[in-house]
C-alpha cells in the first residue's frame, strides 16, 4: 500500500456504529502501519451534540476494542485523536454546511493539509443526494486545490430505478473518478486473492471453463441474526444487504476474464461483461431458481434464539428474507452451460464465507469408490475465517486394492508467518486516498446488478404465492435450497452440520 498526499478525512455519520467499529479503528492501523500521510486529520460530522474530548474518548473505546491491533498504548491513542475533531451539524439543512466549509479552510491553514477533502458518507443513503448537494453547491467539490472524493456506503440504491437516480444525481455533482462506492468485500484479503490464484497461475486458467467446471457455488453464511438493525434489515432483507453487493462482485471476479492490466477500468470492465452475461432469471420463473428463507426461534447449544419476527424492529408479519439462494447462469463462451449457486443467511450455523469450484468427474472411474464421490475434486476458497485455499482430490488407500480416498492440500493464510491480514476497511480507505478505485464499484456494474435482481425483486412483491419458508435458528436454511443444486448426488458444501438441537424449537 501507498502513502497518500496530505489530506482531511471528513466523516459523515461520525456517531454511528459503522464509524465506532469499522472506519476510525481502520484508519488507526493505517497509522500504526505508516500508511497515513504526515499532515492528516479527521473531522467527524453529525447530528448528535457532543464535544471534541468526548468524541476522542469514544472512538479510544472503539479502537481498542475493534481495531485488532497488538499495539495500543495511551501514548498512541492520544497522538492519533489529537487530529480528530467533532462538528455538530444538521446534515439535512444546506445552509448549515458553510460550517464544514469554514473549518475545513481553518484546518488546512492550522495543519497544512493542503486542500485535498475525502468525505465518507457513513449515513442513510437517505440522506446521500442531500449531503452531496450541499457540499457541491458550496464549492467542496472543486478539484482546483486539491483532490475531493466520495466514498458512499451500501447501499447503493434500493432497487434498479433507484440506483439509476442516484448515480444520476451523483453525475450532476461529480465526475465519475471522484465517487468511490464501497464494498467491503472487496477489500478483503482473500478476495482480492481470487484475482493472484487465477492469474498468476498457469495451472488454474485452463481448467476455469464450462469443460472442466461442473458447478461453482459461492456461500455467505452467518451465525449472527439481525442484532440491532431490525429497522434497517427489514427494508433490506439478504437480497439487498448481501447478494446485490458482495456475492455478486465474488461472482464477477470467479467468472471474469483476465483482465488486460490491473488497471481499475481494465478490471472492472471485465466484472461488467459478468454481469452483462447473467442469463436474467425471469418474473413468472422465480421461485424455480430462488429459494428464501426466514429464521424462526430454535435452541442452539442449549440456548433459545428468537425468531426474526420477534426481533426489535421487525414487523411481526414480515415477509423479508434472512436467507436467500439462487441458481442462475452466465451466457458466455466460458460458462456456457454452468450453473453458479450462491446463498446467503443469518442465523446458519457458522460464520464461513467461500467458493467453491466443482470440477467435472473423470470421464471413466476405473477404482472402487470408498469416501469419495466422482465429482469430488473441489477447489475451495475460503474468504473467512481461517482465510485460504483447499484442494480435494482423490488418492489411493495404502494397501491391497485400488481404493480411492478424498484428501486435501490446504493452505492456510495464518501459516504465512507474521504476516498480518490487513482488515478491509484498511486497504479500501487507503486505496481512496491514494485514489485507486480497483476495488470500489462503478456506476454501470452497481447498475447492472440490480437490473439482475429486479425480476427477482418484482416476483416477490408481485406475486404473495412465492413462500418464504422458515427455517430454525442454527440449520444451514429452508432443505428446499437442496433441491435448486442439479443433477443426482449433488449438494451444496456444508463446512459444519445443523446445529439447532433436534425437536427443541422453542417457542418464542
Ligand atoms: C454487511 C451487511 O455489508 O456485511 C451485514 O450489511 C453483514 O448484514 C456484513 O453482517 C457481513 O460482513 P462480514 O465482513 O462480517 O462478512
Amino acid at each position: 500500500m501507498k502513502i497518500p498526499d496530505n489530506l482531511v478525512f471528513v466523516l459523515f455519520g461520525a456517531s454511528g456504529d459503522l464509524a465506532f467499529r469499522k472506519i476510525i479503528p481502520a484508519i488507526y492501523s493505517l497509522k500504526i502501519h505508516l500508511l497515513l500521510p504526515e499532515k492528516f486529520e479527521i473531522i467527524g460530522v453529525s447530528r448528535s451534540v457532543m464535544s471534541d474530548l468526548d468524541f476522542r474518548e469514544k472512538l479510544k473505546k472503539g479502537i481498542t476494542s475493534f481495531s485488532g491491533e497488538q499495539n495500543i498504548t495511551d501514548e498512541l491513542l492520544i497522538s492519533f485523536t489529537n487530529h480528530i475533531t467533532y462538528l455538530t451539524l444538521d446534515i439535512s439543512s444546506p445552509s448549515e454546511y458553510v460550517k464544514l466549509r469554514d473549518k475545513l479552510a481553518e484546518t488546512d491553514i492550522n495543519s497544512g493539509t493542503g486542500g485535498n477533502y475525502i468525505f465518507y458518507l457513513a449515513t442513510p443513503p437517505s440522506l446521500y443526494t442531500i449531503i452531496a448537494g450541499s457540499l457541491s453547491s458550496i464549492g467542496l467539490s472543486d478539484q482546483s486545490v486539491g483532490f475531493r472524493r466520495f466514498i458512499f456506503e451500501k447501499p447503493f440504491g434500493y432497487d434498479l430505478k433507484s440506483c439509476k437516480e442516484l448515480n444520476k444525481k451523483l453525475h450532476d455533482l461529480f465526475a465519475e473518478e471522484q465517487i468511490f462506492r464501497i464494498d467491503h468485500y472487496l477489500g478483503k484479503e482473500t478476495v482480492q486473492n481470487l484475482l493472484v490464484t487465477r492469474f498468476s497461475n498457469g495451472m488454474f486458467e485452463p481448467l476455469w471453463n464450462r469443460n472442466y467446471i461442473n458447478y461453482i457455488e459461492i456461500t455467505s453464511a452467518e451465525s449472527i441474526g439481525v442484532e440491532s438493525r431490525g429497522g434497517y434489515y427489514d427494508k433490506a432483507g439478504a437480497l439487498r444487504d448481501m447478494v446485490q453487493n458482495h456475492l455478486l462482485q465474488m461472482v464477477g471476479l470467479t467468472a471474469m476474464e483476465p483482465p488486460s492490466s490491473m488497471n481499475p477500468d481494465a478490471i472492472r470492465n471485465e466484472i461488467l461483461k459478468v454481469f452483462q452475461s447473467f442469463q436474467p432469471i425471469v418474473e413468472d420463473e422465480v421461485d424455480k431458481y430462488v429459494i428464501r428463507g426466514q429464521y424462526t426461534a430454535s435452541r442452539v447449544r442449549g440456548e433459545c434464539l428468537t425468531g426474526y419476527r420477534y426481533e426489535k424492529g421487525v414487523d411481526p408479519n414480515s415477509r423479508t428474507e434472512t436467507f436467500v439462494a439462487i441458481k442462475f447462469y452466465i451466457n458466455n463462451w466460458r460458462w456456457g452451460g454452468v450453473p453458479f449457486y450462491i446463498r446467503t443467511g443469518k442465523r446458519l450455523p457458522t460464520r464461513v464465507t467461500e467458493i467453491v469450484i466443482h470440477f467435472k468427474p473423470t470421464p471413466h472411474f476405473l477404482f472402487h469408490v470408498n469416501d469419495i464421490d466422482r465429482s469430488a475434486n473441489q477447489l475451495i476458497i475460503r474468504i473467512q475465517p481461517d482465510e485460504g485455499i483447499l484442494l480435494k482430490f482423490g488418492m489411493k488407500e495404502p494397501g491391497a486394492g485400488f481404493n480411492v480416498k478424498n484428501v486435501s492440500m490446504d493452505f492456510h493464510y495464518s501459516e504465512l508467518a507474521n504476516i498480518r491480514l490487513p482488515e478491509a476497511y484498511e486497504r479500501l480507505l487507503n486505496d481512496v486516498m491514494v485514489g485507486d478505485s480497483t476495488l470500489y464499484s462503478r456506476d454501470d456494474t452497481v447498475e447492472t446488478a440490480w437490473k439482475f435482481l429486479e425480476p427477482i425483486q418484482n416476483g416477490w412483491s408481485n406475486n404473495p404465492a412465492i413462500k418464504v419458508f422458515g427455517y430454525p435458528c442454527g440449520t444451514w436454511g429452508p432443505e428446499t435450497a437442496n433441491d435448486l443444486i442439479e443433477g443426482k448426488d449433488l449438494t451444496w458444501r456444508y463446512p459444519c452440520k445443523n446445529l439447532a438441537d433436534d425437536g427443541l424449537y422453542c417457542e418464542l
